[in-house]
């Protein structure tokens, strides 16, 4: 009797594992993840009640565990978290002393990588004060903007900085009555004061505790600017709470307190300042901080200083595959890239080259109220919905309509849903648990990114901007961005996959596609800028089979502009405007020119002769 009912159990365990094999095949990772996520969020609540309510506490925290443990390596000089502790320590009383900031006024800071950016933006904090990252590539007309639109009492400029420095944005911020710091003994502007002279001449014990004290996790912590691809950079609003997240990120990566961050990314980002360095914080780990990525030097720094892990974005990884190949590739001890940006083509060539390394790729923004995090073995997908995802956020593929560039609507109003396979402009639910915090001083920006009565009356979504599509298993891929999508012939071109197709012939280094208008046609036509493999020479006739062979007619690229480099932006990003508005006149541009000419199976230099029977319509496209 019990024989046969235990064996009727065991049956049915067993046909239970069948079957959730068979028909959710990621049952357990699932599971495993969701239940991981719920643990960390818990901590986070539990830590809150023993009064770790920010990253600086947090940084508190660890100092008093390991004080002497290394946390950053700088050009070969360690500084432990109580040397950090220390330093940041005279920042804030300098500013105690000298600035007349008071808790809750916003610092901008202005400063290139290095120890000192993270003694000020600690130092700060200790003061209560909420720092705004600026980025030092921008114009100084844009960043008076932003310094304007965050309401900044006093900026930080790094003695890095200063050479790049226009005296009129010195002027305009004084004349703003905005103070002005020098991370330098001495200041060639009069009326900016100096930080480092002072360092010496203030203790380094702590200031008044109560200063940094949070009240609430979801104040304002820090600004953080993100770059959009027009007009003027926006403030994006980070809570405490969400800086808190953001630094667990290394952890869902299964990193310890053991391993060793290699850190090229620039700390005005929130990538290396909160998944970069507060990831090092929540581990207790010691984080290798470069000035710059360096794409020569970037192994032999990796394994100099037995770096276990490291953060990408954008191309990063496309630059470390187009070194020269080398005998020791495989020889390091990385085992974790986190970051967001790989294409596939790349991650494949990537495992190859440098060994298995566990390769996350997550997908998330700045101001976003989700993210979503790779927690499977599946290249190219940027994320999962798992079964239980629903219970950590809440999002949607809205169907999209790319050539109006509009959501489209049934009869209601209301949106649709795309259909599985089926790109989709994804949207998120805004919620107590997950909301948007916006952007500051620019009420209109914030409320562009929300959608309203989406499928409900009163509903609210955040609108990421990117088109994604999900698979029959619930994994997600990245299309493309809205707007960078572009129709040609009643068909969408998604130009992250054509990149990706071109990419693939081997002369060819670097892709960048993108839609140019012609006179009377509907829509737009693509075109490809590419650069060469060092001493390969442009094959048209290969390109041409390859196109043929691996995309339809109207999305192979009409026109192939030869570069010698191609121009990203300081987050490793394509630029693609101005190539799109210098389209493919030879007169303007000087570069090579193909043009995709099908009587000759083969992509052609592009003459003024074709140019102007293309422009003319004399040439039928
Ligand atoms: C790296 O690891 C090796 C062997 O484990 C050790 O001998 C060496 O000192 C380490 N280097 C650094 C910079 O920690
Ligand atoms: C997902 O993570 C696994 C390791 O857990 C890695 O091997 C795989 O390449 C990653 N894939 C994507 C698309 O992120």
């Amino acid at each position: 009797m019990t024989c046969m009912w235990l064996s009727t159990v065991t049956g049915g365990i067993l046909a239970l594992f069948v079957s959730l094999k068979i028909f959710f095949p990621y049952f357990w990772e699932d599971l495993v993840f969701f239940l991981k996520r719920k643990r960390l969020k818990s901590m986070i609540k539990k830590r809150a009640k023993n009064g770790i309510l920010s990253v600086i506490d947090l940084f508190m925290h660890r100092v008093g565990k390991i004080p002497h443990k290394p946390f950053l390596i700088y050009e070969g000089n360690v500084h432990t978290y109580e040397d950090v502790d220390r330093r940041s320590n005279r920042v804030a009383q300098v500013f105690l002393h000298y600035g007349a900031l008071k808790k809750g006024d916003t610092v901008a800071l202005l400063m290139g990588n290095g120890p000192d950016f993270i003694h000020v933006w600690f130092g700060l904090a200790k003061l209560g004060c909420v720092v705004a990252f600026l980025n030092f590539n921008v114009r100084s007309r844009s960043l008076l903007h932003c310094c304007n639109i965050c309401a900044a009492k006093a900026v930080v400029i790094g003695e890095d900085c200063l050479g790049s420095i226009e005296t009129e944005f010195i002027f305009h911020l004084l004349e703003n009555n905005v103070n002005v710091w020098v991370m330098s003994t001495s200041s060639p502007f009069q009326h900016v004061g100096t930080i480092l002279d002072k360092l010496d001449k203030v203790p380094d014990h702590p200031v008044p505790s109560h200063l940094r004290a949070v009240n609430n996790g979801r104040c304002t912590a820090m600004y953080i600017f993100t770059s959009g691809s027009t007009g003027f950079p926006k403030a994006a609003i980070i809570t405490h709470l969400r800086a808190l997240s953001a630094c667990l990120a290394f952890i869902q990566c299964g990193a310890t307190s053991q391993d060793i961050m290699y850190l090229t990314l620039p700390l005005y980002h929130i990538s290396a300042s909160l998944l970069g360095v507060g990831g090092c914080i929540e581990l207790g780990a010691t984080c290798v901080l470069k000035k710059k990525f360096s794409a020569s030097q970037f192994w032999n720094d990796c394994r100099k200083y037995n770096a276990t892990m490291f953060l990408y974005i954008g191309e990063l990884c496309r630059y470390l595959c187009n070194q020269p190949s080398k005998e020791g590739d495989r020889v390091h001890k990385v085992r974790i890239a986190l970051g967001n940006g790989i294409r596939p083509a790349v991650w494949k060539e990537f495992l190859m080259r440098f060994g298995p390394i566990k390769i996350f790729e997550f997908y998330g923004s700045t101001e976003g109220n989700v993210g979503f995090f790779n927690y499977t073995n599946k290249i190219g997908a940027v994320g999962r919905a798992g079964i239980f995802s629903k219970f950590l956020h809440s999002f949607e593929l809205l169907k999209y309509d790319i050539s109006k560039e509009e959501l489209m609507k049934d009869k209601h109003g209301r949106c649709k849903k795309a259909r599985i396979g089926e790109p989709g402009l994804l949207v998120t639910l805004v919620t107590q648990e997950a909301p948007f915090s916006g952007y500051v001083g620019n009420n209109e920006a914030s409320e562009k990114k929300l959608l309203h009565n989406v499928f409900v009356k009163g509903d609210v979504y955040f609108n990421t901007g990117d088109l994604l599509v999900m698979d029959g298993n619930g994994f997600l891929y990245f299309t493309d961005r809205v707007g960078d999508t572009f129709r040609w012939k009643g068909e969408n071109v998604a130009t992250v996959e054509v990149a990706e197709i071109i990419g693939m012939m081997d002369f060819i280094q670097e892709v960048n596609v993108y839609g140019v208008n012609i006179k009377n046609c509907e829509g737009r036509i693509g075109m490809a800028a590419v650069v060469l493999k060092p001493d390969q020479a442009f094959d048209g006739e290969r390109l041409y089979k390859h196109l043929v062979d691996f995309l339809p007619s109207y999305a192979r690229p009409r026109f192939v502009r030869i570069m010698d480099a191609m121009q990203i932006t300081s987050t490793f990003k394509h630029q693609k405007m101005h190539l799109v508005n210098e389209g493919f006149n030879p007169e303007i541009i000087s570069e090579p020119l193909y043009f995709l000419h099908e009587p000759s199976c083969s992509y052609i230099l592009l003459t003024r002769e074709i140019y102007k029977n293309v422009a003319s319509g004399e040439i039928c496209l």
